[in-house]
């Protein structure tokens, strides 16, 4: 997520943004940039990388002006760099502006711009349309001017806008992407969050979606998309900092767990036309190279690796491709057999992890051709693929991946349906049902967050175990392994996961009375061979945990607790059954008192072999 940071008032506006924008590095970000008011006129200055290049860049300069907008981008359209860093500045240098979010129709916008007034543009980015339209639009009243070009721009924004021309006066826009407006002391603020201004004030303004804010250094004025002011109450901040870039939630895990309805709605319903076909934005594979692969290799690490297991299942099922899922830590010592008939397909978070990384130079030295999945735009794993296909999650802090997993699932998922529908494998009738039940997820999954009491309860009594078996079958196995790495690697008890078909061949030797087996249960196709498998372990006095879909009651006869997910059809109960599994680590890990969002040993980038 962007982070938009804006001072007028009657000092340096300079130091106010540039230590608001520090507080806001947590939310993640590429690059950063000023705008100031100087006597010279409007001065920007940004870079690539983090805000102390900024501040090193400006280190020598007398930049003085008293209204000023600042910004740290997490780059969507167009890749990290100086260039395509915010502040964006019109061709006229009259307009800057920063901006959080995505202008959908930005192309055609462009092409008006550059066809009625000439614009030629500098950037890749979308939000530099903003400047561009904002400064041919002004007849002398940016307040106007900015009404205009938000009557012509379609998607999710907030913005922030200085004019050349209107000294001493912020402007500020809000559709669908966070925007507060700070009320200092002889001074006034924006800001994407409550932390950028937390040091100076604790009165801000929640501005609405479609309201204007206009800010000078003695007043802010809020106003609807008609033009009439509106009242607005103060929110008093009582927050810590530290409490503020958590929104509240205790870990940032927690919060990202929370996010994710919204996360999966993100990267599933841009990549949706009006008729919900799929266009794989940043993807060029044709029809031809489609059916030109003979097998896909999917390769990753940690919970990126575990997206893969779902992906093989999907792939393979609507695809009727060959799968094969690797550690890339293995794949890139095993000489392994692909070439130009191979699609290779890396799933990364980070996009940094070496040994993806390795594994994906090593297919590409073989001829495969490379699609990734990654969430942080512009790194070295989305540079170095032919094609790149983001996860739409915002970032990621917590260590423990989660709203990067389902992410990475959404696009397993448009992955196979693309390539079932190219390959004509699946029908229209199930094309629609699959992309029906995905749209119906984050629903599902905001039923299920608000049963998290139940799951905190749970752990509450079962947090001091010291074995935890997470048993499945088909895609159940596959989240299986997910539910355990999470809960190893947060509350630090020895877990591991097992399809539960495999147990009887040696492994059910460890079952002891009160060992705990979470059990898997949502496959319909696979539940009776679970209930097996639940009596199984039943029989040997372990404590069964089952999740199971909503109304198959029957398995509450063999197991000690069940934990029930909404229903939905077996290929994508993955998005909802990791999500209480996720939850169990994050409260177990919390009654243990660990450092869930940075616990031991571990990076949230593994960038070493
Ligand atoms: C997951 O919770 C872990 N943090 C870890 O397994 C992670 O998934 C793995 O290191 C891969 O990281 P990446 O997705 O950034 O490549």
């Amino acid at each position: 997520m962007c982070g938009i940071v804006g001072y007028v008032g009657s000092d340096n506006a300079r130091d106010y943004i540039i230590d608001g924008l520090k507080k806001l590095e947590y939310r993640g970000y590429d690059s950063a940039g000023i705008a100031l008011q100087t006597e010279d006129g409007i001065i920007v200055r940004k870079k690539k990388g983090k805000i102390a290049n900024l501040e090193q860049e400006i280190s020598g300069e007398k930049l003085y002006g008293n209204t000023g907008i600042g910004h740290t981008r997490w780059a969507t359209h167009g890749a990290p760099s100086d260039i395509n860093s915010h502040p964006h500045i019109s061709e006229d240098e009259s307009i800057a502006i920063v901006h959080n979010g995505i202008v959908e129709n930005y192309m055609d916008l462009k092409k008006w711009l550059n066809d009625e007034h000439g614009i030629v543009f500098k950037t890749e980015t979308d939000s530099e349309v903003i400047a561009q339209l904002i400064s041919v639009l002004n007849k002398g009243d940016l307040e106007e001017a900015v009404y205009q070009a938000v009557s012509m721009m379609r998607g999710a924004y907030a913005f922030g806008v200085i004019s050349k021309n209107e000294p001493n006066k912020i402007i500020a826009y809000r559709k669908d992407a966070p925007l507060i407006a700070g009320l200092g002391k002889g001074c006034n603020f924006i800001a994407s969050d409550i932390p950028a201004l937390l040091k100076y004030l604790n009165k801000i303004y929640l501005i609405e979606n479609d309201e204007l804010v206009i800010c000078t250094p003695d007043r802010v004025e809020i106003k609807n998309k008609e033009g009439q002011t509106v009242k607005r109450d103060i929110l008093q901040v009582n927050w810590s900092l530290e409490d503020a870039e958590k929104d509240g939630y205790e870990h940032f895990m927690l919060k990202e767990i929370h996010e994710q309805p919204k996360a999966i709605r993100e990267t599933l319903t841009r990549r949706l036309d009006e008729n919900d076909n799929i266009f794989l934005d940043g993807i060029s594979l044709t029809k031809e190279e489609l059916e030109n692969f003979n097998k896909v290799y999917i390769v990753a690490c940690g919970t990126a690796y575990h997206a893969g297991l779902v992906g093989k299942y999907v792939i393979e099922k609507m695809a009727r491709i060959p799968v094969e899922v690797d550690i890339a830590s293995e794949f890139r010592y095993r000489d392994p057999f692909v070439d130009d008939k191979t699609l290779f397909i890396a799933i990364s978070q980070s996009g940094e992890t070496l040994d993806t990384l390795a594994a994906l130079r090593e297919a590409k030295s073989k001829g495969a051709r490379i699609l990734s999945v990654v969430n942080v735009v512009g790194s070295s794993v989305a540079r170095e693929s032919d094609d790149v296909f983001y996860t739409w999650a915002g970032p990621e802090i917590a260590v423990a991946s989660t709203k990067a997993y389902t992410t990475q699932l959404i696009c397993m998922y448009l992955i196979a349906l693309y390539m079932g529908r190219l390959r004509e494998t699946i029908s229209d009738e199930y094309y629609n049902s699959i992309l029906s039940e995905l749209k119906a997820t984050p629903a599902k999954i905001e039923k299920i967050l608000d049963k998290a009491g139940e799951i905190e309860n749970l752990a509450k009594y079962l947090y001091n175990r010291t074995n935890v078996f997470f048993i499945g079958r088909g895609l159940d196995s596959a989240v299986a392994y997910e539910g355990s790495l999470k809960l190893k690697e947060i509350s630090y008890i020895n877990s591991f996961a097992i399809a539960a078909g495999e147990l009887k061949h040696g492994t059910i030797a460890l079952m002891e009375p009160e060992t705990i087996v979470i059990s898997l249960a949502t496959q319909d196709s696979l539940f009776e061979k679970m209930l097996s498998n639940i009596v199984e372990v039943k029989a040997r006095m372990a404590h069964v945990v089952s999740v199971a879909k909503e109304g198959n009651t029957k398995i509450e006869e063999s197991s000690t607790e069940v934990i029930y997910i909404p229903q939905c059809t077996d290929e994508v109960s993955p998005l909802l059954t990791v999500v209480p599994l996720q939850l169990f680590a994050y409260y177990v890990a919390r009654e243990k008192g660990e450092d869930i969002d940075k616990p031991r040993n571990l990076a949230k980038s593994v960038t070493v072999e």
